[in-house]
């Protein structure tokens, strides 16, 4: 639980806000759509261009894997490397065993990602329920609503990219457990801001261009241990297949069906070919960044500063919160309505101020990180207050 913040916090984290170049310009409070690289990795990718230019064996993909097992505290084993998170989710959907009547809960609400690649289960027969949002929020007990004797999983967002809603992953994913039901939780609006809770999680999807403040095009998947090994997955490459490339004849014995196809373990068996490993550097550096500054004083930071900005925001009058107060069911967002505002309309108001937000289904979403600091919060309340004339 975060305490208050002093001006003495701000001036710990200055060194921090210096590394982003674009707050020289603007009140940047949405990584949650899209981070900002820190000025380091200049040259993070100079170095991996060098390495191409001449040919250095390079270590990125394990240094990355290396730092990402340690920041989520599984085994590197366990990991795989997409594109972005939409890949990962369709990955999962489309390689487990899946039989007519079996039922997946989705959030009605979720990101469109979290939701259509379990949609198209119903041409497999799999009865695809709702769970709806209780003002903003997606409790347990919503969720349990949907549960049957035929839920095989339950998918959702660890953060909601439009509230804010913050999911207890420990208690739902020992719901889930002690019935049988697999937990595929999208990750991306939590990833970089805190170490998520995964003794409880089967899946846990994401990608590196938001709060991770790395590279687009690299998403990443983990998968529990014991349920990868039982997984078919849904495509297949040459570093997905325990296969000799030295040896033709494996090839041979495998297309003239004298050998079986067998994957390799763990995740390795969705990892289909080569991977961004430019984007892995960047990862890799931006992972002992984060290290260095410590992921408990991360989430405090950034619990802190939208803590701070709601409180602003919930006393200037016709403003009304959509994130949830209680820290436990937030973390870095800030989400409002204004009344008598169209959302899009508060967003140019701000932008004005060179304040960016987003406008998300009818509410303006304020993301904030740990180059962010107490000013940023009196400006946005300032910009918002300027506007509802309090
Ligand atoms: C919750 C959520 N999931 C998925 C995505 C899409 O991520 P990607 O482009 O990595 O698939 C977004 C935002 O772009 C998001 O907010």
């Amino acid at each position: 639980m975060p305490g208050g913040m002093s001006a003495q916090d701000d001036a710990a984290w200055a060194p921090v806000r210096h590394r982003f170049p674009v707050l020289r310009r603007q009140t940047y409070l949405n990584c949650a759509a899209l981070g900002p690289m820190p000025d380091f990795l200049l040259e993070t990718y100079q170095q991996a261009v060098l390495e191409r230019q001449h040919l250095t064996p390079g270590s990125a993909a394990e240094r990355a894997r290396a730092a990402l097992a340690q920041y989520l505290g599984v085994d590197g084993a366990s990991l795989s490397f997409w594109t972005n998170t939409t890949q990962a989710i369709n990955i999962v959907a489309g390689s487990i065993d899946w039989r007519p009547g079996d039922e997946v809960v989705v959030n009605a609400s979720d990101f469109p990602s979290n939701v259509l690649p379990w949609l198209r289960l119903r041409d497999r027969g799999v009865v695809v329920r709702a769970a709806a949002l209780e003002e903003g929020r997606l409790p347990l007990k919503a969720i349990a609503a949907h549960v049957t004797s035929k839920t095989r999983l339950v998918a959702l967002s660890h953060v909601l990219y439009q509230t804010g809603y913050r999911t207890d992953l420990d208690a739902l994913g020992q719901f889930l457990h002690q019935r049988g039901i697999w937990l595929s939780v999208d990750g991306i609006q939590a990833l970089g801001l805190m170490r998520p809770p995964l003794d409880h999680v089967d899946f846990y999807m994401g990608a590196s261009f938001k709060h991770l403040l790395g590279p687009r095009g690299l998403g990443l998947l983990y998968v529990q241990p014991q349920v990868a090994d039982a997984l078919v997955p849904a495509m297949v490459g040459y570093a997905s297949v325990a296969l000799d490339m030295d040896d033709p004849a494996g090839l041979a014995d495998l297309v003239q069906g004298r050998t079986p196809l067998r994957y390799r373990e763990q995740a390795g068996r969705f990892q289909l070919a080569h991977v961004n490993t430019e984007g892995l550097s960047a990862l890799a550096d931006l992972l002992s960044f984060f290290d260095a500054l410590g992921w408990d004083a991360i989430a405090d930071r950034v619990l802190s500063l939208s803590g701070l900005a709601l409180a602003g925001l919930a006393r200037l009058p016709g403003v009304r919160l959509v994130t949830p107060q209680d820290d436990a069911e937030r973390l870095s967002l800030a989400v409002f309505r204004v009344d008598g505002w169209d959302a899009h309309a508060v967003v140019e108001r701000l932008a004005a101020h060179q304040i960016v937000c987003a406008a998300r289904e009818g509410a303006v979403r304020a993301a904030f990180h740990v180059y962010n600091d107490a000013s940023d919060v009196e400006r946005l309340v300032m910009a918002v207050r300027e506007l509802v004339g309090g």
